[in-house]
């Protein structure tokens, strides 16, 4: 899967990814991750790229042009890449490129936005700075809005970074093992149960004896029990999306009336 960060930092993208494992899914050619900066794309001798805004108001704003242009060449670039398909007659549609503005005015990140952006060959982040960008490049070239949550940042580099982090480790290989990231926080808007590694005995507390039993249903079942219970507890709000059974739910009950 491949990247393409707009930003007027690319240094910042650069730094935080090549590390850790979306740095070694890149040595892998698993994923690209190409920072590109606006700043290249201004059209003037000073290479600025923002104005004040009509109106008034604090602050400046990113201008439309450089913002465009640096677009324009990602795009051209990812369809030089992809081979010819159909005839003159009848050629092949081009899928749209998926292109997300990250904004606190956008739709909250979810696992399952990273799960349906995962299936893109190429996505484009653009990463907005000081008052935002000016709206009508935003109306030709966006086509996802999104925010990683109730709060202001000073721009959208690490929203995109954790954007780009919760989609990769969804590609396929990225992770070395694929359970991983299929048996976890989230799967079925359940948390993860806990989990413990040596010793058996820390601060007096014991790993809970059916872990150490070897008995694999039994186990599947405790985890599964405590995945809902601690889903009651801390996120009650996930459990009313989660497929529990009649059999789960009655025992969830018993757990609370207990
Ligand atoms: N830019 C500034 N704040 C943001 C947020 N919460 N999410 C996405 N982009 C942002």
């Amino acid at each position: 899967m491949n990247f393409h960060i707009l930003t007027l930092f690319p240094e910042m993208i650069e730094q935080g990814l090549n590390t850790s494992i979306t740095g070694r899914a890149i040595s892998n050619g698993l994923l690209s991750i190409e920072a590109v900066n606006i700043r290249d794309y201004a059209f003037n001798k000073h290479q600025s790229v923002d104005d004040y805004p009509y109106g008034g108001g604090a602050g400046m704003l990113m201008q439309a042009e450089p913002v465009y242009l640096a677009y324009e060449a990602v795009r051209k670039k990812i369809a030089e890449r992809k081979p010819e398909t159909g005839s003159d007659d009848e050629p092949v549609k081009e899928k749209k490129l998926r292109v997300v503005y990250l904004s606190p005015q956008g739709d909250v990140f979810s696992q399952g936005m990273a799960e349906e952006l995962a299936k893109e060959e190429d996505l484009v982040l653009l990463c907005g700075h000081y008052e935002g960008i000016d709206e009508r490049v935003l109306e030709e070239i966006v086509t996802d809005y999104v925010s990683i949550g109730d709060y202001v940042l000073t721009g959208g580099e690490l929203p995109a970074m954790v954007m780009v982090d919760a989609i990769s480790r969804l590609v396929p290989g990225v992770l070395h093992n694929n359970v991983s990231a299929e048996f976890e926080s989230f799967q079925d808007n359940l948390l993860e149960y806990p989990q413990y590694s040596r010793p058996e005995e820390w601060h007096g507390k014991k790993v809970p004896p059916v872990l150490m039993s070897g008995h694999h249903a039994n186990i599947e079942k405790w985890r599964r029990e405590q995945s809902i219970l601690r889903t009651y507890e801390r996120r009650p709000d996930l459990l009313e999306k989660s497929n529990l059974t009649e059999k789960e739910k009655k025992w969830l009950k018993d757990q609370i009336n207990d």
